[in-house]
């Protein structure tokens, strides 16, 4: 269970996370329809309008009230973030709001002396907010991805993409459902499933790096597809420790070695990126979101050491 402090604590961590994460998957929605779907962008673009409002006020509550580890681990805000969404609304005409970012660059971690249990009701109505909104964030995408599989839409991403995307928001949703129940998710069981699910997740991005790669750029073609191997190998071990939680503390150890090596990569190519030194159909803002997911599981893969 819960206190109302962690509860409040815990609640602005993931909508800051989250909240980033689904106003992104929108943008990247939106720059790959064709120009016959001008109406759909438009509708995305409203969406991705919405979600921004609400990270505003998740970030107007969050001051002093998310913990210092959260704020240093990347998971929010990069050092490339403001540069790629400055790249990535230039590249695609797409509105980005960059003062959300500075922000989050400014917000200042929990001190040992605030207390920030009266914040609880406000926190329950940004939950539930968040909840409404990621909905329908969902189904907009659900609908899209149908009528892409029946080939009744075009879209410049793979559909493995927008069924990711989907996935973590409905991760996102099931995480907030769990937190307006109090529920602290540290069980080992729970523990494994998070490493499942991130695992899987880690596992698609090197999929998804590889496939927009330039078919010039063998070298990094090669180093994705060892991580595809690597992060393939992984899933398996992780399910199987479901049914052998004796092989936890190992798969976790392993995730992490993992985990920090694709980060590593990611950063590089973020760089690349940016600098336009890497050929490929990879957006900036791509480049930076899959790095912050890549932040954010290192930071639960070192709670979970910590916790075995
Ligand atoms: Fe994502
Ligand atoms: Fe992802």
């Amino acid at each position: 269970m819960l206190s109302d402090k962690e509860y409040v604590i815990h609640s602005l961590e993931t909508n800051l996370f989250f909240l980033r994460i689904v106003k992104e998957h929108l943008i990247f929605a939106a720059a790959s329809l064709p120009p016959r779907d001008r109406r759909i962008v438009t509708q995305l673009i409203s969406i991705k309008k919405s979600t921004e409002q609400l990270l505003s006020e998740a970030i107007e509550l969050a001051d002093r009230a998310v913990r210092q580890e959260v704020l240093a681990s990347d998971e929010l805000v990069t050092d490339f973030t403001l540069d790629a969404e400055r790249a990535t609304q230039f590249l695609t005409g797409i509105p980005i709001n960059t003062d959300l970012t500075r922000r989050e660059l400014e917000l200042r971690g929990l001190k040992k002396s605030r207390s920030v249990e009266g914040l609880h009701r406000n926190i329950s109505v940004l939950n539930r907010k968040a909840i409404a909104i990621t909905k329908a964030a969902i189904a907009f995408k659900r609908k899209l991805l149908k009528n892409i599989s029946e080939c009744r839409a075009f879209s410049y991403t793979y559909p493995t993409m927008l069924e990711h995307v989907i996935e973590e928001a409905e991760y996102y949703v099931m995480l907030l459902d769990k937190l307006e129940k109090r529920d602290a998710l540290d069980s080992n069981k729970e523990i494994i499933q998070q490493e499942i699910n991130w695992n899987h997740i880690m596992g698609e991005h090197s999929k998804f790096i590889r496939g927009y790669l330039d078919p010039e750029e063998e070298k990094l073609f090669r180093t994705a597809d060892a991580f595809v191997m690597e992060f393939d190998r992984l899933l398996e071990k992780t399910e199987k420790a479901a049914r052998c939680p004796e092989l936890l503390e190992e798969v976790t150890e392993e995730s992490l070695k993992a985990v920090i090596g694709l980060r590593d990569f990611k950063e590089q190519g973020t760089e690349g990126i940016l600098d336009c030194r890497i050929k490929s159909l990879i957006p900036p803002l791509l480049a930076d979101h899959v790095l912050r997911e890549a932040n954010h599981y290192i930071r639960l893969l070192k709670y979970f050491e910590e916790k075995l």
